[in-house]
Order: structure tokens, then sequence, then C-alpha cells
């Protein structure tokens, strides 16, 4: 038997909604396939969804199951992956306020991830500290861990950019490696965009197809998609950059030779949208169909759901109180 223990994954959601095709192609995906081959902790961060939800707390909790029935239903395996709650973990907290001394508030201020969405959520010049200082907090997760893996969309790259400056100074102040650096692992096929073109999948701009669509919902949603508004005749030439038709057909038609071809006849002209749009239609209920149907039945025992997440919650606290106990040592600081 090898006894070279396994890389570590660490990666997480906001539970602020059921998540959504997005999430599917940005990451789910990949921590189905990585699972086996890594040791993985997924986190429900219902502690970071605050830092943008102050002035409606009360819609995180009921989401903590519908992340946690969404990561199932993909085949995320409990028994296999430890599916965990950010609040469930005290430890998560103390390292969060211990490297927020590790990081400047300029710092901070520059990363583009917050900066975006400050920018998004409106906030102008009313920042909550909270939402300012979450990177510290992902950093705190994600180093918890020893995680030297996150598998994240392409908009989450700045956070562990920041994540890696402040292990860096840690360990520099320790002089020694109290916690490893980690590698974002962005999928091949970048952040989708939603079905109406905008750059993003988001619940928030409604443009998002949920892993529990129906077959009518999933048919509408496609039916309304961009394509290429210089397409008005199924005879004219049409454009496959940018339009949000192929993109998806891209990212979860299992046949690339037909895709391929599709292509080429969109181009020279001939093939209509509605023909296009019927295709992705079936590609999209084939996937999203079954794991819509395990969703509705492991949601039919929610308290199992929660008994799961209390369970990994319990193994994830145990490390991370662990490493904050070395973090703590490294850098000469003492308990009572
Ligand atoms: N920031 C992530 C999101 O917006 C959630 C998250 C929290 C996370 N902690 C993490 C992702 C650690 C990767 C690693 O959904």
């Amino acid at each position: 038997m090898s006894s070279r223990p396994r890389p570590v994954i660490l990666t997480g959601d906001r539970p602020t909604g059921p998540l959504h095709l997005g999430h599917y192609a940005g990451s789910l995906l990949a921590r189905v396939s990585l699972q086996h081959s890594h040791r993985q902790f997924v986190l429900i961060a219902d502690t970071q969804a605050l830092t943008d939800n102050a002035s409606d707390p009360g819609r995180i909790a009921p989401n903590i199951v519908e992340v946690a029935l969404d990561y199932l239903a993909v085949g995320i395996d409990p028994d296999v992956s430890t599916l965990c709650l950010q609040s469930a973990m005290p430890a998560l907290a103390e390292l969060t306020l211990l490297y927020l001394n590790f990081v400047t508030v300029a710092r901070l201020e520059r990363n583009p991830t917050i900066k975006d969405e400050i920018q998004m959520r409106g906030f102008g010049r009313d920042i909550p500290a909270g939402f300012l200082c979450y990177p510290a907090a992902q950093a705190a997760d994600i180093t918890a861990f020893k995680a030297t893996l996150v598998p994240v969309g392409a908009d989450q790259a700045p956070l562990i950019e920041q994540t890696n400056e402040i292990v860096r100074r840690i360990n520099r102040q320790a002089d020694r490696q109290l916690v490893p650096e980690a590698k974002a692992l962005i999928p091949e096929v970048g952040r989708l965009p939603g079905a109406d073109g905008q750059a993003k999948m988001s619940k928030s701009l409604g443009n998002a197809i949920p892993l529990s669509a129906s077959d009518e919902a999933i048919a509408e949603a496609v039916r309304s998609m961009y394509t290429d508004p210089g397409h008005i005749r199924a005879s004219d030439p049409g454009r496959v950059e940018g339009n949000v038709v192929f993109t998806y057909l891209d990212a979860f038609d299992p046949d690339r030779a037909a895709v391929a071809d599709l292509k080429a006849h969109y181009r020279r002209g001939g093939l209509g949208d509605m023909a296009l749009k019927q295709r992705l239609t079936r590609v999209l209920q084939a996937m999203i169909g079954p794991i819509r149907e395990r969703r509705a039945e492991l949601a039919r025992d929610s308290a199992a759901v929660i008994d799961m997440l209390r369970t990994g919650s319990r193994r994830g606290e145990e490390i991370a109180a662990g490493t904050l106990e070395e973090v703590r040592n490294g850098l000469g600081l003492r308990r009572l």
C-alpha cells in the first residue's frame, strides 16, 4: 500500500441560494473527479455569506441545506470528501482574527475580486468591515486544512494570491513553514456566461439555471438564450464566438465532434438557432435530470443531511484547531 499522503483540497461556497450550472461547470465537476485522488474538504461558508448579507441574514440558514443537497446530488460523496460548515468550526474564526494582523487594509482594498464585488453589490463607500476582510477568512479556511489545491472559478484567483501572501508573511515571521502555499485550480471552460450573455451566471442577476431546474425550465432558459444578434435567417452565416449556446455546448455536450460540425455549419450558414437550441436543451435535460431526481430524493430527509454536516464539521474542527495551535506556537504566542 502506498503511504504517500494525498494532496489536500479545500473549496467551498457561500450558502446564499441553491447552486446552478455555473457552479457545476466551474467547480462541482472538478470536485467530483478530484475527490478520489485527493483528500478533499468542501466548506459551506455561512460565516462568509454574512459578509454581504448582513441586511438579510435569514436567507443563509435555509440555504445551508440547499447547498449540501446540491453537493450530494452531483456526486460529492461524504464518505470520501469531508463536507463541513464554516460556523461549526470556531478554530477558523480564531485563525482569521490572527491572520488579520498579517495583511494591510490597503492590500485588502486592492484585491480585484473584492473591488469587483464592492461594485456589483453597490456598497459604495459603506463597505462592511467583515466584507473587506473576508479574504483573510478565506486564507484561514484554506490553510487550516493545509490545502495546496483550491478548485475555484477564475474570479476567485486573486483570493488564492492573497492567501499565499499571508502564508508567506506568517512563515517568514516564524522562520519556518507553518502552513503551505496553495494553488488555484481554474477549470478549462472558464467562467460560464449567463443565459442572457452577461459575463457571469448568477442567481442575483436572474440568468442562472439551477441544478434543480425542471425540463420545462431548462427549455425556457435555452429558448431565451443569447446567440448572435446578426444571425437573423437560418441561411445567414453566424458567429460562434460570444454565442452563449455554443459556449454551453462546449462546456456540456459530450460529443465534441458533433459540436465541431455544428460550429462549422453555423459559420457557413444554413443552421438555425432553433435547431441549435434544441440540441442544447436535450444535452442539459439529460445532464440535469438525474441530478434533480437525486436531489429531490435526498431532500426528503434533511435531518440526515444536517447530521452528515455535523460529522464532517467535527472532523474539520479537529484539524483546524490543530493548525491554529501550530501557527500560534510558531509565532511564539502562548495560551494560559
Ligand atoms: N469565496 C467562495 C464563494 O464566494 C466561498 C469560499 C469560502 C471558499 N471559503 C473558501 C472557496 C475557501 C474556496 C476556498 O463562494
